[in-house]
């Protein structure tokens, strides 16, 4: 499956530190805050949420979105659809959505809206992964873990029809891995 990769943009180490600081900023950004309520945009923040929740030093709650932006490619609709809506109730709570990767922006926009209309004290998102230059909607997330190229990558819960999530770095996927024929 590794070799299914042309290069590795983000170690396994380097996650794993990036990972606990970033928790540790979390901590910092929500100070005096009882409790946080923490929104997994499933399926590609589960190992990213699995591990980050173990750094973030307050209580958590935690809920899981499906948001759908892909049809097993590797360009995304322009809509993305809300397939899986939360089971909590988030009035009053202070919310952290968190995704994989923040590319078109869209999906960013879509959940933010969605969770403000059920009246949060507050929300926040963060991503495991930017990257540069794709943005076509005005976000900005408030806690990112790496920027990165535009270039399609798997790995560490990102994944092309499925697949290459379990592999424990990030890496940009060979071309000729992307559109395998049907009969593979
Ligand atoms: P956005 O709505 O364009 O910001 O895209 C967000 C979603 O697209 C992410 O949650 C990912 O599921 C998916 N995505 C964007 N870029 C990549 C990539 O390079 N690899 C795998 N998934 C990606
Ligand atoms: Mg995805």
């Amino acid at each position: 499956m590794i070799e299914d990769l042309e290069s590795i943009l983000v170690t396994e180490q380097e996650i794993s530190e990036r990972v606990a600081v970033l928790g540790k900023e979390i901590s910092d950004g929500y100070a005096g805050v009882d409790e946080l309520t923490v929104i997994a945009i499933i399926n590609g923040a589960l190992l990213f949420t699995a591990d980050l929740i173990r750094h973030i030093d307050l209580p958590v709650r935690i809920d899981c979105m499906r948001v759908s932006s892909y049809r097993d490619e590797t360009e995304p609709v322009q809509i993305p659809e809300i397939i899986d809506m939360l089971r909590l109730d988030l009035e009053g709570q202070h919310v952290l959505i968190i995704d994989d990767i923040l590319d078109t922006g869209h999906t960013c926009e879509r959940v933010v809206k969605e969770i403000g209309k059920l009246k949060p004290a507050s929300v926040r998102f963060a991503a495991l992964l930017e990257k540069e230059g794709r943005r076509e909607v005005p976000v900005k997330p408030d806690f990112v873990g790496f920027q990165i190229p535009d270039q399609f990558v798997v790995g560490y819960g990102l994944d092309f029809a499925e697949r290459y999530r379990q592999l424990p770095c990030i890496g940009v996927l060979r071309a000729e891995c992307q559109n395998p024929p049907s009969w593979v």
